[in-house]
């Protein structure tokens, strides 16, 4: 089935999908926490109605158009987390109305103001998650800061009402081991925990202590005083996760299918019809202790082939390597050959396609579309 596809083409492996879904809904059953997976890896409909064994629950999104899409196929709990734009302020308030309850979430005084704005001129009302800065990674404000309580005042009376806080512990894919990832799992916790003790304190009741990324979520020991945690890429995973020792190689439900065209003998180079554009630019591995290349090669059952990797990216070719040179590539990988890339960052990769060729059982199941753009 799969010789009969014309590559390159996105292969998603439902067993695999499955399995870690149920790793990660195994991992947070002892603690009192909704999982409020992200949406923005897979971008599609029925890898989300496969996260939740029963009816619709709450999402995270990475785009407006992730919320209008999951929202129309009955998704109403969505928090959009990313700091939120006065240009969409108009797109927001347009989901409210038809019934969405859709969280905002900001950092600063200026668009706390602006959103205070908007909604005594629109008769707007929204809800805002205060994003808290848990690690230095990109935004957020930290945990003790007087700047909680000032926007939640700043807010007050306006129409926005702060529901909560919510941090993501983006340093985590730097960890160089097992035991960094669990400290950066206290980190997590501590950081919105204090800053929701902050606003409690000040009179303000939450009602959402938010917090996630897939290495924190699946090492963390201790989740109390959090009510929920945001994960995405746990679904898939990629080469990132397992060099981090997040996953397996084995565990990675995305790859990219792809065909040999040629050779290079002299240089050791197999070429195949999946460059950049269908595997992504993505290099995620190349701070790990094992850079990837543009990922690992495996054969059409999705096991790696010796020390295969994609070395080198253009537009539509790629280049295959042995590491150690020890496969002759011509006579290993005759033209013709379909193969299998892993990717280093299963979110970028998918991105690069329209949908999923779905494999149960190594057999073409259907094909799922993603949803893209904003
Ligand atoms: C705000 C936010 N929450 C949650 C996540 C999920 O992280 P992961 O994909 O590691 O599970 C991300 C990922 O970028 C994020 O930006």
């Amino acid at each position: 089935m799969l010789e009969l596809l014309e590559t390159p083409a996105l292969l998603l492996d439902l067993e695999r999908l499955d399995s870690n879904i149920r790793r990660m809904r195994n991992k947070l059953a002892p603690f009192n926490v909704t999982l409020r997976p992200h949406v923005k890896t897979h971008k599609s409909l029925e890898v989300t109605e496969r996260l939740f064994a029963d009816g619709r629950g709450p999402i995270t999104v990475s785009t407006l158009r992730e919320a209008d899409f999951f929202f129309a196929a009955g998704f109403t709990d969505i928090l959009y987390g990313v700091g939120i734009a006065p240009n969409k302020f108009a797109h927001a308030a347009r989901l409210i109305e038809q019934g969405a309850a859709l969280k905002l979430v900001l950092d600063n005084l200026d668009s706390a103001r602006l959103l205070a704005d908007f909604a005594r001129a629109n008769g707007a009302v929204f809800e805002v998650l205060l994003e808290v800065d848990c690690d230095g990674h990109r935004s957020g404000i930290p945990p003790h800061s007087p700047l909680l309580v000032e926007i939640a005042r700043l807010l007050q009376g306006s129409g926005v009402t702060v529901s909560g806080v919510m941090t993501h512990a983006g340093n985590s894919y730097d960890s160089r081991s097992i035991g960094e990832i669990e400290a950066y799992a206290r980190q997590e916790r501590a950081a919105v925990v204090d800053a929701a003790r902050l606003l409690e304190e000040a009179g303000f009741a939450l009602s959402i202590i938010s917090i996630g990324s897939t290495p924190t979520a699946l090492f963390t020991q201790d989740l109390s005083g959090i009510t929920e945690v945001r994960a995405g890429v746990f679904a898939f995973f990629d080469l990132v996760m397992a060099g981090l020792g997040v996953c397996q190689v084995q565990d990675i439900a995305v790859s990219v299918l792809t065909t040999v065209i040629g050779h290079q003998p002299e240089k050791g180079w197999t070429i195949v019809d999946a460059g950049w554009m269908a595997l992504s630019r993505d290099r995620g591995t190349a701070k790990q202790a094992v850079d990837q290349g543009y990922g690992i090669v495996c054969d059409l059952a999705g096991q790696p082939i010796g020390d295969l990797i994609v070395t080198a990216a253009n537009q539509e070719h790629g280049i295959i390597v042995s590491r150690s040179g020890s496969l002759d590539p011509a006579s290993a990988l005759p033209v013709g050959t379909q193969l299998r890339i892993l990717p280093n960052h299963a979110c970028a990769t998918s991105a690069q396609h329209g949908g999923y060729h779905v494999l149960t059982e190594g057999r073409r199941l259907g094909y799922w579309s993603r949803i893209a753009g904003w």
